[in-house]
């Protein structure tokens, strides 16, 4: 029975990458939630389906105590090796960015700090043969028509420290939603790219651009009337959109990814829906960002470490 730990499991494709890991059979689930009941009544259909164990501890990704104490408990209460980890929760601010408790910006903090946390929490729990993937977007790269389309410009990734605090200088309130979270899905496919290169390392990581997916909660903060035609009008006519896919159709693919069936051609490629692999734009390759990155994210997690 193998184990994997999937984050954002309770809706949209995370909730279907989860639905094919139950219909496999057998396996265990560990799927941290931030709505208890939602989880729970989740837990009980992947159960009837045929996952073997399903536990969905609580988790709130925008609170580095409550990522911690996720991953204390974690810890404590579990001993089997995990052999897959998705990183696939994520938000999205509409007209204005916001900050979280711990004082991050909220895109930052929960795309990409507190999975941050999570993985170095996680790394005696994986083994060699342990896959762990992240949940990216087209839109870190401003050369996506599709993304451009919606108004995104690629990511804007200047210092960790500086998009930490969520700014973005020449941008107006909403833009900068858009960039905080083109930058924050740049961010995870740096990581899945840098930890791929460490030295010595035979575990394997990548990065996925599920497609532009209408329907799922990810456009909750826009106005009614945004995510009224997000949730009736534009799955309708998704196939006629470029670079759109569905949870159904991305889900398969990563799931795939998830279990090992599908690898690229190097550690820590980066994939789309189809199953293709391509080149992340190039902010996504220079070592220095990386670096940056993680020299940052080390320190602020450091603080709350176990
Ligand atoms: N939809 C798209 O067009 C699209 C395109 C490219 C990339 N993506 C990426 O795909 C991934 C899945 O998004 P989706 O479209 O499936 O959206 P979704 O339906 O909103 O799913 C997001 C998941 O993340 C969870 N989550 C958000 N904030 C959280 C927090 N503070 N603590 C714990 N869990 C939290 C949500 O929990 P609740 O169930 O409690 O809300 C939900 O389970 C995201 O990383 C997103 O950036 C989506």
């Amino acid at each position: 029975m193998a184990h994997y730990l999937i984050t954002g499991a309770t809706s949209g494709l995370g909730r279907e990458v989860a639905l094919r890991l139950a219909r496999m059979g057998g396996h265990q689930l560990t799927l941290p939630a931030r709505d208890a009941a939602k989880a729970e009544s989740f837990r009980a259909e992947l159960l009837a389906l045929g996952a073997g164990q399903v536990r969905t501890p609580a988790l709130d990704l925008s609170s580095l105590q409550s990522t911690a104490s996720f991953v204390s408990n974690f810890l404590r209460d579990t001993t089997d090796p995990v052999d897959g980890v998705l990183f696939n929760a994520g938000r999205q601010s509409a007209t204005r960015l916001v900050k979280t408790a711990d004082g991050f910006e909220s895109t930052f903090a929960v795309n990409h700090l507190a999975h941050h946390l999570i993985l170095k929490g996680l790394t005696h729990r994986l083994t060699e043969a342990s896959i762990v993937g992240w949940t990216a977007s087209g839109t870190h790269d401003p050369a996506e028509k599709s993304a451009r389309l919606s108004g995104f410009r690629g990511a804007r990734y200047t210092t960790a420290a500086r998009i930490a605090q969520g700014s973005y200088d020449d941008a107006s309130d909403e833009q900068a939603c858009r960039d905080a979270y083109a930058t924050s899905k740049l961010c995870n496919i740096v990581s899945a790219r840098a930890l791929a290169d460490e030295a010595g390392t035979r575990r394997t990581y990548f990065s996925f651009d599920p497609g532009l997916m209408p329907g799922t909660g990810l456009a909750r903060e826009q106005s009614a009337a945004m995510y009224w035609v997000w949730n009736n009008i534009l799955p309708l006519i998704a196939r006629l959109l470029p670079g759109t896919s569905s949870t159904a159709r991305s889900s398969a693919v990563l799931a795939d990814l998830l279990v090992g069936k599908l690898r690229g051609s190097h550690n820590g490629a980066y994939f789309n829906y189809t199953g293709g692999q391509l080149e992340p734009a190039s902010p996504a390759k220079d070592r220095r960002v990386a670096h940056d990155l993680f020299v940052e994210s080390d320190c602020i997690v450091g603080r709350y470490a176990w």
